[in-house]
């Protein structure tokens, strides 16, 4: 924080609790000890006040807060740039980081976790080493690297694709056979790792709103053969033209995809993340879609990904019989 937002933030702080304490002291001035029969005169849709002092347990919960508010912010940092004299946060300062990773410098909510996290490393660390020493599909073989991988995904996969992997509107399914970016052990560890984004880009602009129809009808009755709804307005002969001019590209030829790109296979309609009605087609077709699997390499390192690479590899791979 800059010197300025620092103070800025103190000010404002320091000033609250300055305020509040004058507010509480202002409003008891002059007021009776005792309680009393008397209003204070006014009165909102007949409820009328009487004109009774504070409760003293109440005045003193209040006086007990602004105590706590001052002894926190004197022992934790929330003034500012203020670390508190805790010695813990000391540590939160950047440069100092690693000096505290395994050492015994105080307490801090980052600085258990990472003790934590170090004590969970060094007793698995070695574990994971092993099974990111053996291929993926060897790994996924094994029941308790599955086990381990499953509460890996759990904890980091199951808010996008399910805690049964199934995924939902806009995740892809990671239990079937069907792959945007490829289904090979490596190709799958590469998803997870690096992440992925897939960039299909919107064509209202360049074939119209009936070739976006017609293009999406030809998806629709040719690739996926299902029949057009009711009287709806498009010629799938023409979306084919355009298909083969405009999406063969990505798509391929046959609507097949192309893994390279992420550009999923168009004639598994089940295996649509953004649906595979006409209207959703259409949706698609119109807008774009730019579905993005965020990259763990930062965040769980390598030997964990391969576990969990293994994971989803043994969803569409249960493990066999006898091993
Ligand atoms: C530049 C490459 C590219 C072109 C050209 C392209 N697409 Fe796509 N398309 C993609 C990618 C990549 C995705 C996956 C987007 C995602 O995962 O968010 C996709 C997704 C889709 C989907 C959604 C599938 C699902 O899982 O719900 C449909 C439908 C689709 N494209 C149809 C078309 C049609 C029709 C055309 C031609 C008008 C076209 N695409 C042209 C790359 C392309
Ligand atoms: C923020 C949501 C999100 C999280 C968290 C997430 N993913 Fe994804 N993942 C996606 C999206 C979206 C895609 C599809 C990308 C695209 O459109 O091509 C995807 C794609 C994938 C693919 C490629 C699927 C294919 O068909 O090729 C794999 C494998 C995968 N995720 C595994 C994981 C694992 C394992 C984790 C946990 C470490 C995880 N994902 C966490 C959103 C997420």
């Amino acid at each position: 924080m800059t010197t300025l937002w620092s103070l800025y933030v103190s000010v404002l702080t320091l000033g609250t609790l300055v305020g509040l304490t004058w507010l509480l002291l202002s409003t008891r001035k002059g007021q009776r000890e005792d309680t009393t029969e008397d209003t204070v005169g006014h009165a909102f849709d007949g409820i009328e006040e009487y004109d009774n002092p504070l409760p003293k347990w109440w005045f003193w919960l209040f006086v007990a807060t602004l105590v706590f508010a001052v002894g926190y912010l004197v022992l934790y940092p929330g003034l500012g740039n203020w670390r508190g004299i805790l010695p813990g946060y000391a540590y939160l300062d950047n440069d100092k980081r690693t000096e505290f990773a395994t050492g015994d410098s105080g307490w801090s909510g980052v600085h258990e976790w990472e003790k934590e996290m170090a004590r969970a490393n060094a007793r698995f660390g070695p574990l994971y080493a092993r099974y990111a020493a053996m291929p993926v599909e060897a790994v996924a073989q094994d029941p308790k690297a599955v086990q381990m991988g499953a509460r890996l995904f759990a904890s980091n996969c199951s808010v996008c694709h399910g805690s049964d992997a199934k995924g939902a509107f806009g995740f892809p399914n990671l239990t079937d056979d069907v792959w945007r970016w490829g289904g090979e052990p490596e190709t799958i560890k590469a998803s997870i790792l690096n992440g992925r984004h897939g960039v299909m880009p919107g064509w209202a602009a360049v074939i119209g709103d009936q070739g976006v129809a017609d293009v999406a009808a030809f998806v629709l009755t040719g690739l996926n053969g299902r029949r057009l709804p009711e009287g709806a307005n498009a010629d799938a002969d023409n979306g084919q033209k355009l298909f083969a001019t405009n999406c063969v590209a990505c798509h391929g030829a046959e609507g097949k995809g192309t893994p390279m790109l992420g550009a999923p296979d168009l004639t598994r309609p089940a295996a649509f993340i953004y649906g595979s009605s006409f209207a959703q087609l259409q949706q698609t077709i119109r807008y774009g879609r730019q579905g993005q699997m965020p990259a763990q390499a930062q965040l769980q390192g390598n030997d964990k990904v391969h576990v969990l690479a293994a994971y989803v590899y043994s969803l569409s791979h249960p493990p066999k019989d006898g091993e």
